[in-house]
């Protein structure tokens, strides 16, 4: 039997985000449409206080933009180290434009001399179904550690000082940087979930 395919509303503004996350759920029998082809310009806000709360508003928010059913994520670096910060913080560590390396750069200057490097990164994606109000997050995490100065050419945002097993993430070619972070783990939740929705 032919499963019909339904259109999902991928709901970022970051292009590298977009990417990983039309890589992690291209298999599934479902039509990823982005922002810009549902003709959705403006940001929504981003308050919350966890992951959780910002992956929901920002969830909920293009969902009414565009009455689409939406999937958002938010997602972020926690040092042991530094009681969880960046956290929700993570996007505009260095400022509210900051670029990447400014980002990366501050969190190396805040770690320098710190033995405990330990850190995770922590993702979170909300899927809300505005034809029947349905909500639902996932979370997927990532154990790491903090290197003391960037390596490597992949990825993006500070996949260059974050460790797995001796290695960065941006020393690792996608398809092994999915099998192991914290998006990657989050969207194989997402899959098997919208895999049963898609069930006839
Ligand atoms: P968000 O757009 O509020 O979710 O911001 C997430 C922040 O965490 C940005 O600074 C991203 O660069 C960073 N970030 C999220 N996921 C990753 C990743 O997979 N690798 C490296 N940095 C990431």
């Amino acid at each position: 039997m032919t499963v019909p395919r339904r259109r999902l509303l991928v709901a970022t503004g970051s292009a590298h985000k977009l990417i990983e996350l039309q890589r992690l759920l291209g298999d599934l029998p479902i039509d990823l449409v982005t922002l810009r082809e549902v003709g959705i310009t403006d940001e929504s806000p981003e308050e919350g206080a966890t992951f959780e709360e910002n992956a929901l508003q920002k969830a909920r928010w293009y969902a009414q933009a565009s009455g689409e059913w939406t999937l958002a994520d938010d997602s972020g670096l926690e040092v042991s180290a530094l009681n969880g910060a960046p956290g929700v913080y993570t996007r505009r560590y260095a400022g509210p434009d900051a670029t990447d390396v400014q980002n990366y750069e501050k969190l190396l200057a805040e770690t320098a001399g710190v033995v405990d490097r330990t850190a995770r990164f922590v993702c979170t994606m909300a899927l809300i179904d505005p034809a029947n109000g349905s909500e639902r997050t996932f979370r997927g995490e990532c154990q790491g550690t903090l290197a003391t100065a960037p390596r490597g050419e992949f990825g993006f945002g500070y996949d260059p000082i974050f460790e797995v097993d001796g290695r960065t993430m941006a020393e690792r070619a996608p398809t092994e940087k999915d099998a192991l972070s914290h998006r990657g783990r989050a969207a194989a939740l997402v899959a098997a979930a919208l895999r049963s929705d898609l069930q006839p």
